[in-house]
């Protein structure tokens, strides 16, 4: 990748298991921080879930309340991973957890594909952190913990857009 390749605007689409949890969350707090720092470095923001079992629901109302309180508004609608549309559309495919990256991987037929997936905690410098937990089956703490890691990562992402 060339300095100019840098410079262009990014297309980022976040991806989690069932797109109700995490990468609903991903996609809104990294909307905010790219319009409070970031404006400029963005073309498309979107997320995705690799089972597609709850295509065409909003996101679970534990992590629309939890991202509220915080100031975020989770808008999406949960929507499968599509291989054949998204490895080309987005620049950046970010996973939340190694299962969700080795099933990326596993979709991928490209080097070039391949090498578009990272794991959004490689974003965060402190690595306090090696994924984002999946907080489905847990209680309220793991929702708040999700966004406390996913402040860190989408911060870190910015910065490294900017590089
Ligand atoms: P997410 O959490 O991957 O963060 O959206 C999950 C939500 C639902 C399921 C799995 C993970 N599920 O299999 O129903």
């Amino acid at each position: 990748m060339n300095k100019s390749d840098n410079l262009a605007k990014k297309s980022v689409l976040f991806v989690c298991l069932g797109n109700i949890c995490r990468s609903p969350a991903a996609e809104a707090i990294f909307r905010k921080r790219v319009l409070e720092k970031g404006v400029g470095l963005i073309e498309e923001i979107d997320s995705a879930g690799l089972n597609g079992y709850h295509n065409g629901e909003r996101a679970d109302s534990r992590m629309i309340r939890v991202a509220y309180k915080r100031g975020y508004q989770i808008t999406s609608i949960s929507r499968r991973f599509n291989p054949d549309v998204d490895f080309d559309k987005f620049d950046l495919i970010v996973g939340m957890d190694d299962y969700n990256i080795s099933e990326l991987k596993k979709l991928a037929k490209k080097t070039e594909h391949i090498s578009k997936i990272s794991k959004i905690t490689d974003y965060e410098d402190s690595k306090s952190y090696s994924e984002v937990p999946d907080p489905y089956y847990g209680g309220e703490a793991g929702f708040v913990q999700v966004l406390d890691i996913l402040e860190k990562c989408s911060d870190g992402l910015i910065t490294r857009l900017r590089l």
